[in-house]
């Protein structure tokens, strides 16, 4: 099937690594111009290198997405370079490990920071774009943890949960000009988790580490997600070929979620 993204434009941000890096190497694939960022410029460009990117379809800048100017910077060198932007992946960001033992009221502001600062800046900075493309569509990744809170990670569940319900608001808002629809992630094998597993010192083997984990979590499916799978459900919803789906949030998790939703 046609995804109708050749030549169309998306912005997505946090392209260095997981989730953003395997969503700008699908884009690609489909033929769509991509801008994209991370903080270390260093690590974005090699990323993009093993990608064998074709430099005439693609931006890549450093970037803070809690930063106004910095976003600015960057969405604006984006239109400029494509004549636009037609796509917005909200993607940047990490979990924290943090139980309610500890975490402070500055861990919460640091996370909403992050979660919502990060979103609010790119989402309003490009708005104006978005809206003057024909087949605009945000996809802002969110976890399973917005309507599942996990206790050791208290700080991000109650950043989700409000991240899920923000994003909402904005598909009611720029409907029908743009769809916006959230991905909810469940354990996926990024950067994050290759982390984790080297911070446990108990830990033998990544593969050992990840079935323990996906046994103690209940993932249905048994193992991770990748972040091709992850990918590929993104830039599905970005296409136009999803024209009737908004305000929706799609968990590509495993089955490891526990609610109806
Ligand atoms: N992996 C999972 O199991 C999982 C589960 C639920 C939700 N998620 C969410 O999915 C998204 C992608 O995660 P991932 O697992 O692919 O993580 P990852 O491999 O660690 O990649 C994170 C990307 O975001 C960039 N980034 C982080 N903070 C940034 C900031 N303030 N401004 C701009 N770029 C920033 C990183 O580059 P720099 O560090 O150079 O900035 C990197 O490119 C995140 O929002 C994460 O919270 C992941």
């Amino acid at each position: 099937m046609d995804l109708h993204l050749a030549d169309r434009t998306v912005l997505v941000t946090g392209g260095s690594s997981g989730v953003g890096l395997a969503t700008v190497a699908t884009l690609l694939e489909e033929g769509a111009n991509v801008i994209t960022c991370a903080r270390r410029l260093d690590v974005l460009e090699k990323a993009l290198a093993d990608l064998d990117t074709p430099a005439d379809r693609m931006l890549a800048m450093s970037c803070d997405v809690r930063d106004a100017d910095q976003v600015r910077a960057l969405v604006e060198a984006g239109a400029a370079r494509f004549g636009g932007i037609d796509g917005l992946v909200n993607n940047a960001g990490q979990s924290r490990m943090l139980g309610l033992d500890r975490a402070t009221v500055e861990d919460f502001r640091d996370e909403l920071d992050l979660k919502f600062g990060g979103v609010l800046n790119v989402t309003g900075t490009a708005l104006p774009y978005l809206r003057a493309s024909d087949a605009a569509a945000i996809v802002t990744i969110n976890a399973v943890l917005a309507r599942q809170p996990e206790p050791r990670l208290v700080t991000t569940s109650a950043a989700r949960a409000g991240l899920l319900n923000l994003t909402k608001s904005m598909a009611s808002e720029y409907a029908p000009d743009i769809r916006v629809n959230s991905v909810c992630l469940g354990l996926i094998d990024t950067g994050q988790w290759r982390r984790r597993f080297e911070a446990d010192e108990q830990a033998t083997s990544y593969e050992a580490f990840e079935s323990d984990l996906a046994a103690d979590r209940g993932i249905s499916l048994g193992r991770f997600g990748r972040a091709e799978e992850v990918a590929a459900m993104v830039v599905t919803l970005l296409s136009p070929r999803a024209s009737y789906v908004t305000g929706a949030a799609l968990d590509v998790c495993g089955g490891v979620a526990r609610y109806v939703a």
